[in-house]
């Protein structure tokens, strides 16, 4: 048996830079792991070749699928079709305990898939390679290749080109409306609003530059409550927030712990929803070679 933790991932920047010829959107993004919210994934052997059983439990798990098509699901299948030689006849069940909130731009599904990854390569002594996991795991989602690596890194392409970044230490207010969005009706109101590049940018913390998500002005616009509740979450914490991801969560990085803490009790008791103050977490450590 073996446990592992799948970290949010937090979109510091998003440059969408248009539209390929697949139908997805060449981005341009930096990407950090963080600390909070994170999902619990246990991971027990079984005897039957090519099983995968998946249980969810947990807060987020409400009206998230348990079947084949559950990302979990599928790059436990995935991984052991691939290395079915080493896996010598095993199956895999899976554990979940969800607390990274679905429709909030915050990786839970992506996170998942590269936990399972990781943690059942360990568990069966697959013996593959981050890059090889990575792979895998373009095929299951965008995100995935960066959440196998973790840490903070540029994502570009579809997002399976990941570059390791340099980030300061940051602390991030992160704030999770009573709403979700759905990631390809926000792509496509991109698309319809003739792919805008947004115009709101935010001073970034020490090192790190100018932010900002171009998918902010198509978010707003699929879910009208969102501008609203990023304005009253930046008069609380008294700087400019962005949107993380394809949301609908909001994020505020500061330099200063104290700020964020600050900031974050009066987020927390003014805003009707969870609040978190994390830190950014170390990736896998090891240099991506591709
Ligand atoms: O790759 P994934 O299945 O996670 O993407 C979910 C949806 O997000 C896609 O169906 C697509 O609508 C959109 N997407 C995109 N361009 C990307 C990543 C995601 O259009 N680079």
């Amino acid at each position: 048996m073996i446990t592992w933790h799948a970290f949010a991932k937090l979109t510091l920047s998003l440059h969408v830079l248009g539209v390929r010829p697949d139908g997805y959107h060449e981005l341009d993004a930096l990407t950090v792991s963080v600390s909070e919210p994170h999902d619990e994934l246990t991971v027990m052997r079984l005897d039957r070749p090519f099983a995968v059983e998946l249980e969810l439990s947990g807060p987020a798990a409400p009206g998230i699928g348990d079947g084949p098509d559950n990302l979990a699901s599928r790059a436990a299948h995935a991984l052991l079709a691939h290395a079915s030689e080493r896996a010598g006849g095993s199956g895999v069940h899976l554990a979940l305990r969800k607390q990274i909130p679905a429709g909030a731009g915050l990786g839970g599904g992506s996170a998942d898939a590269a936990a399972v990854l990781l943690a059942v390569n360990r568990l069966l002594a697959l013996d593959l390679t981050l890059v090889e996991l990575a792979a895998i795991g373009a095929r299951i989602g965008s995100d995935v290749p960066f959440c196998v690596y973790g840490g903070a890194a540029h994502m570009r392409g579809r997002g399976e080109r990941i570059e390791p970044a340099v980030v300061p230490e940051l602390h991030v207010l992160v704030a999770v409306p009573p709403f979700a969005l759905s990631t390809p009706a926000v792509y496509r109101a991109w698309d319809e609003l003739g792919g805008p590049r947004s115009t709101r940018v935010v001073p970034g913390p020490a090192g790190v530059g100018p932010l900002r998500n171009d998918l902010e002005p198509a978010a707003e616009h699929v879910e009208p409550r969102l501008r609203e509740f990023r304005e009253h979450l930046e008069r609380l914490a008294g700087a400019p927030a962005l949107l993380a991801g394809s949301g609908s969560a909001c994020a505020v990085a500061f330099d200063d712990p104290d700020a964020a803490r600050a900031a974050g009790g009066r987020a927390a008791a003014g805003l009707r929803a969870p609040t978190s103050v994390v830190g950014v977490t170390r990736g896998t450590g090891v240099e991506p070679r591709s």
